[in-house]
């Protein structure tokens, strides 16, 4: 792993926002440094071993970060982005209206991002409906983007599908909702597989990023199951994932999540978190 890029100082901090490119005007819920370091990433990180998957790409935006760094480096692999392509009426008028889209009826969202990934067209493959029912084709992924893990047993489903094609030594997974308090299971799957993926930096808000270490096998896949844990299992892999991450200045972020599964006691969805710490 020496020769790969350290990323525990946040190289992207500082990257000028014009070199987003044309992603600077895509709608997205990603911060300014998550939106940075998604650039940076498929940039300078990755080098074309395996393709990019952005799993819950919404409208596009983590997907058009992935494939503008990308494009920079002038690889032309491919990106492929997830989602079930469905969005509400109060969402279109928040993200997609002010970006360009025209207003419209129903709540498909796959011909909007179509739309809004036009300038990547080229790079990005576009797979709609529930991730958890999709396949992959067993071809390497480099690096793995994770933004829909908004229940457990989803989030492991997710990874019995995907993790097994990410490469030893060569991958990194990018965790988007980690240090959310409405999605605790994430920090507590990466604690739970603590002997096949260790941190490797931290994009402000919520990201977390892990290198890839040893194969992520069936016992990798097991060992990471979320959905059945008790609160106490859930509780102390958090207490474990804080005291690895010391470092990365993330230790109130990590209490909150200790915290929020405290005070919704057996919940695994994200939308039925009720009680922020
Ligand atoms: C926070 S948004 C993603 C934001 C996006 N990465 C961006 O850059 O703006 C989460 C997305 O995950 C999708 N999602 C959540 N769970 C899903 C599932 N089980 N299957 C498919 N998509 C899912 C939602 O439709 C939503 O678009």
């Amino acid at each position: 792993m020496s020769d790969l890029p350290d990323l525990s100082d946040a190289p992207w901090r500082d990257i000028p926002w014009r070199l987003l490119g044309d992603a600077r005007g895509v709608p997205t819920m990603l911060s300014p440094q998550e939106r940075r370091a998604y650039l940076w990433l498929a940039e300078h990180w990755a080098r074309g071993a395996g393709c990019v998957v952005d799993l819950g790409c919404f409208a596009g935006g983590s997907t058009a970060h992935l494939a503008e760094g990308q494009r920079r480096d002038g690889r032309s692999g491919r990106i492929h982005a997830y989602d079930r392509f469905t969005i509400s009426d109060p969402l279109k008028e928040k993200f997609l209206y002010p970006a360009g889209i025209a207003p419209y009826e129903g709540d498909d969202l796959l011909d909007a991002a179509r739309q809004i990934l036009a300038p990547w067209a080229g790079l990005v493959d576009l797979h709609p409906g529930a991730i958890e029912d999709q396949t992959w084709t067993g071809e390497a992924i480099e690096m793995l983007v994770m933004d829909a893990s908004k229940a457990a047993h989803t989030m492991d489903a997710m990874a019995a599908t995907f993790f097994p094609a990410l490469i030893p030594g060569g991958s990194l997974i990018v965790q988007q909702d980690f240090l959310h308090w409405k999605t605790p299971w994430v920090a507590v799957q990466m604690a739970r597989m603590a002997d096949w993926v260790s941190p490797a930096g931290h994009a402000e808000r919520d990201t977390m990023i892990f290198h890839v270490d040893r194969p992520l096998d069936a016992a990798a896949i097991d060992a990471g199951r979320c959905a059945d844990l008790t609160d106490a299992e859930m509780r102390a892999a958090l207490l474990d994932m804080r005291a690895r991450l010391d470092g990365f200045g993330v230790e109130d972020r990590m209490d909150a999540l200790v915290r929020a599964v405290e005070l919704n006691a057996g919940e695994r969805i994200a939308w039925k978190m009720k009680t922020a710490p």
